[in-house]
């Protein structure tokens, strides 16, 4: 029997290979990072081919690390960051634009038009979402707008649209297969999540060919084999879903009403609703989780969009850390922020502010504030951020949630995880394991070809690392909230 499954995970700032064993624990880890395009002020790219390279190489290192070949891989499951658009022609394989990150806000002036003439009530009716630059849709228009012939190649069915799983897909399988799962699809803001099918209406009102679009699948069986010159040998390519509905599985969210935070470039809070789309009134999106067989699950969502992000500007452009973790370090070196608030709103405000024209904002700065307050409020603003969503999620689903599980990297700081709980008044539960996202595509893999027999196998293996408990008295709690708000309130509409 092969000894492990291949998880390859996609994310914003890098490509990442891991190989899990039955028991769910990582045998082998291979990462690399890749270019961050910001062309102009709000604009974010990345190039399509370094990610296949960075993804094809990590996968290859992973396997070289335990001394595995491609007979010791059951199956392989992709996850990915979301939404980021890659457009590309047919025949050569050639981009015909570099890849628009989800984070890119050039089309917002689109949305504002389509907002203009109400049809971003239609979209929200139909896709789930909100009308906003984040999702694919606008993206492709803007590719076909404005890449000379782009739109006649595509009318012609000389190019293809894919999200990062569908381009993935399609370099394992050397173009033989075009194929997304129902879970990246419904990010695209062309997809009906009740019908599932591409919109027409939709698609018609983005002027977008039907022709380029993948087919959709469920998110764990075979597509394909992945080509015998890539890894060694044939590997059946049995899983995808995008990385926060992966996360949503590797963390065993199987049941409505259960939810997960995971801390990576953004951050992003999803309950499973079951088989039921429940539409918000509080700025959240819905949206699959997933297919298996026959049947979708539905989840809400609430986007944030810089979490690690944040962290990341820290360190490589103001540069005043030199590693990550070292943020705990000086976050618990002082006792408070001495009043600063950081807003993190580089790229607009997600769920539930949903302003596309949100800046960043530092607040609160007096003569005595040091660095180490200045990185502790960077650290508060990502639990601050997740407080805004959990409390639209309860109210749109009526929920309470009891405790919260975590995963993605900066849930690792535990200065971090404990104000998290303080500002929740919610206990965190950190796994053992919190490469959830890897390894919820590693299950929907393995489940696919019977590595793993079922969700209880799954569930079986989740075990808790630490649970953070909260400690903060309520007025304080209220005190520095008030402050987070206000703070917000400062950086709405900066760039209009
Ligand atoms: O929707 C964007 C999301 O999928 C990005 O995830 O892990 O790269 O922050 P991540």
């Amino acid at each position: 029997m092969a000894k492990y499954v291949m998880a390859l995970d996609q994310g914003t700032t890098s490509s990442r290979c891991i190989l899990f064993n039955e028991k769910g624990l990582i045998e082998s880890v291979a990462q690399k990072e890749f270019t961050q395009i910001f062309p102009t002020p709000g604009w974010v790219e990345h190039n399509p081919e370094e990610i296949w390279f960075t993804q094809l190489s990590v996968a290859r290192e992973a396997l070289q690390n335990v001394d595995a070949t491609a007979s010791d891989i059951a199956a392989i499951g992709i996850t990915n960051q979301r939404e980021t658009t890659v457009v590309w022609d047919r025949h050569t394989g050639a981009p015909v634009y570099n890849a628009i990150v989800w984070q890119c806000r050039r089309t917002s002036n689109i949305c504002d038009e389509l907002k203009a003439e109400g049809f971003d009530q239609i979209v929200k009716a139909k896709t789930g979402l909100i009308m906003d630059a984040y999702f694919s849709g606008t993206k492709v228009k803007w590719i076909l707008d404005h890449v000379e012939g782009a739109r006649e190649r595509a009318e012609k069915g000389d190019l293809l649209f894919g999200t990062i799983d569908t381009w993935l897909i399609w370099n394992l399988t050397k173009g033989a297969v075009h194929v997304t799962d129902y879970s990246n699809a419904s990010r695209t803001m062309l997809f009906n999540i009740h019908t599932l099918e591409w919109d027409k209406e939709i698609l018609e009102k983005l002027n977008i060919p039907l022709c380029m679009l993948p087919e959709v699948k469920p998110s764990s069986c075979v597509y394909g084999m992945s080509d015998p010159s890539l890894l060694g040998g044939e590997i059946p390519i049995a899983g995808a879903a995008g990385d926060q509905q992966a996360a949503l599985f590797g963390q065993t969210c199987f049941e409505p009403g259960t939810a997960k935070n995971t801390y990576g470039t953004g951050c992003f809070l999803l309950m499973n609703t079951g088989g039921q789309a429940i539409e918000s009134r509080n700025g959240l999106l819905t949206t699959i989780a997933w297919g298996i067989g026959d049947k979708v699950e539905y989840a809400l969502e609430g986007s944030v969009f810089m979490a690690g992000a944040a962290i990341q500007w820290l360190r490589d452009e103001l540069r005043i850390i030199d590693h990550a973790s070292h943020t705990e370090t000086y976050a618990k070196a002082v006792p408070d922020t001495n009043g600063v608030y950081v807003v993190p709103a580089f790229t607009g405000l997600g769920a539930p502010y949903w302003d596309q024209y949100a800046r960043g904002a530092i607040l609160g700065l007096t003569r005595g504030v040091k660095k180490e307050h200045f990185i502790r409020a960077t650290l508060e603003s990502l639990a601050y951020q997740t407080f805004d969503v959990l409390k639209a999620m309860q109210e749109d689903s009526g929920i309470e949630l009891k405790t919260l599980k975590v995963d993605g990297g900066a849930c690792a700081n535990n200065f971090l995880m404990q104000f998290q709980t303080d500002i929740l008044g919610v206990p965190v539960q950190r796994p053992e394991v919190i490469e959830t996202t890897a390894l919820g595509a590693a299950y929907l893999a393995g489940l696919a070809v019977g590595y793993w027999k079922d969700l209880e196998d799954a569930r079986n293996n989740w075990a808790i690392s630490k649970t953070f408990k909260p400690k903060m008295a309520e007025e304080k709690q209220n005190e520095l909230l008030e402050g987070w708000h206000r703070a917000v309130g400062h950086s709405l509409g900066w760039a209009n």
